[in-house]
């Protein structure tokens, strides 16, 4: 895989269930590729449950300050809505580069949720690419985000 590096180097928490395993080894080869360290929670049995998974991702990036995580299951759909219950995780579902870019530039998502039975891998590069290269604006969405959390209970 030839990539281009990438910009700041940051700590990658990356969670899949069953059905997103094998794209969350293009996705931590991408990451690692650009420089990026990445911590794995990945299942060892045949089936398992995603929240499980979410839950530990979340955890991880609330914790340690200024990093992201990046969780993958069958649609992309459970992962976002476990890890969207957590206050401070900004989940944001990403079909394509356009999403990617646009959560980071404007919500500051701070997690990445792919649905591998949906994106091939020329598509995730191109997400992974926007979602890891580009910065929060600030301004004008910083108090939209405080909104967000403030009546947030978990
Ligand atoms: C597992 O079959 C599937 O339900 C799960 O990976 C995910 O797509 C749920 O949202």
């Amino acid at each position: 895989m030839k990539l281009k590096k990438g910009f700041d180097e940051m700590k990658y928490f990356l969670g899949a269930d069953h059905a997103g395993i094998k794209l969350a080894s293009f996705v931590k080869d991408f990451l690692k590729h650009k420089g990026h360290e990445v911590v794995c929670f990945l299942p060892q049995e045949k089936k398992v449950d995603y929240p499980d998974y979410a839950k530990e991702v979340c955890r991880a990036v609330l914790k340690n300050q200024d990093s992201r995580g990046i969780l993958i299951c069958g649609t992309g759909i459970g992962m976002s809505i476990c890890a969207n219950r957590f206050k401070g995780i900004r989940a944001a579902l990403c079909l394509d580069a356009y999403m990617a870019k646009m959560t980071r530039l404007h919500n500051d998502a701070n997690i990445l949720c792919l649905g591998e039975r949906l994106l091939g891998e020329g598509i995730v590069e191109s997400i992974l690419e926007a979602f890891v290269d580009t910065e929060f604006e600030g301004g004008r969405h910083l108090q939209r985000l405080e909104k967000i959390d403030e009546g947030a209970h978990v």
